[in-house]
């Protein structure tokens, strides 16, 4: 208990909280979701990058996890997690020769693809063991980052994946844009029928994002052809997934815990949480996150170190501690070295954020 913070167990700011049992609410009610609909999980570590979470996933039921970089799912590998997609195109001897390294100690590594360039680089890797990689074909259904562009390009990679001796295609995986559910059913759909002529089975069909996540299984109520999901932000949640009506604020499992350093004027409240804590990633919002217990606060501005809330007048005080519900939750576990697990029983321990900063 902190003589400054009497509210708090935790002796500096800013400092990320999680709720240990919110988080693992979370895992549970979507993997719950996606058992009730035959669809397989493979939840994405970049939300919250331990370890102990991962195996939490596990444990309720995922098939595997996903990564976004090498460096993650070596750090993942390292805590013993050994069936990892890496949801990311590899490219250059310095990282194909880490991928067939971590190949070698797991039992089962996936990655994307979505050109004959990288397909040919990992099948020039991979010719002569030590593991098969499982490939995965990338598809663009609508969000426009990665991914080939029509289901016959996707074929066509699937057969020259399938033709490379040290590879196996796995299968087709997208990230749709959210709202993007019926565009994923339509493309998927089309490849499935292409793949299928051309006699190329397809073990399975890889969607994502926590926007949609509710509708994981099935837009609109139809059997979808979707056999695995990958949700990231789902085990925290966030500000951007509360003000989408995908969660409620009481399932947001992560605060960034602030001290109010400054009341320049009754109604500016500075706290030590500025962009380095918080990021500034709107997500397309207003505003920098939602304080808690503070309906009419806004954070308005951010600088590095300074965050600035608008606030009706008398309602924080200098060295009153504050928790702020980012807007986009992965980015900030990034930002810092360690979290504070809060426990149900109530203490609290430090953990190092173990695959922050892995961005190789
Ligand atoms: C390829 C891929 N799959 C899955 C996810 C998880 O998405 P979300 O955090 O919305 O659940 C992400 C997030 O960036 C991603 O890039």
């Amino acid at each position: 208990m902190r003589a400054d913070a009497p509210d708090s167990l935790i002796a500096e700011t800013p400092a990320i909280v999680i709720d240990e049992a919110v988080a693992r609410r979370n895992i549970a009610r979507f993997q719950a979701h996606l058992d009730g609909h035959g669809v397989k999980s493979r939840p994405h570590i970049k939300t919250h990058k331990l370890p102990l979470f991962a195996r939490a996933q596990i444990e309720a039921g995922a098939k595997g996890i996903t990564c976004q970089k090498i460096g993650e799912a070596e750090v993942m590998a390292d805590a013993g997690l050994d069936d990892i997609l890496i949801t990311f195109n590899i490219l250059g001897p310095a990282k194909l020769a880490r991928l067939k390294a971590l190949a070698g100690r797991i039992a089962r590594l996936a990655v994307t693809a979505d050109s004959a360039v990288t397909v040919d680089g990992l099948a020039a890797t991979f010719a002569n063991g030590p593991a098969k990689l499982h490939v995965m074909v990338e598809c663009d259904t609508g969000a426009g980052r990665c991914g080939v562009q029509t289901p016959d390009e996707a074929v066509a990679l699937a057969a020259r994946i399938d033709a490379a001796p040290g590879l196996v295609f796995a299968g087709l995986m997208t990230y749709p844009a959210p709202g993007g559910a019926a565009d994923v059913e339509r493309f998927m759909g089309e490849a499935l029928a292409a793949l299928a002529e051309r006699g190329l089975a397809c073990p399975e069909i890889s969607s994502g994002g926590s926007p949609d996540m509710w509708a994981a299984g099935g837009p609109g109520g139809e059997k979808s052809v979707v056999t695995e999901y990958r949700a990231g932000t789902y085990i925290y949640n966030d500000r951007s997934l509360v003000e989408r009506g995908a969660c409620a604020l009481e399932d947001c499992a992560l605060v960034v815990e602030a001290t109010v350093v400054s009341l320049p004027t009754p109604t500016r409240a500075i706290v030590d949480a500025g962009s380095k804590a918080l990021s500034s990633d709107l997500l397309g919002l207003t505003g920098h996150g939602t304080v808690i217990g503070h309906p009419q606060a806004r954070i308005v501005a951010l600088s590095e170190e300074h965050g600035t809330i608008e606030v009706p007048a008398g309602s924080l005080a200098v060295g009153q501690r504050v928790h702020i519900v980012p807007n986009h939750v992965c980015v900030v576990s990034n930002l810092f070295d360690t979290a504070f697990l809060k426990k149900s029983d109530g203490t609290i321990g430090e953990i190092p954020i173990a695959a922050r900063g892995r961005v190789t």
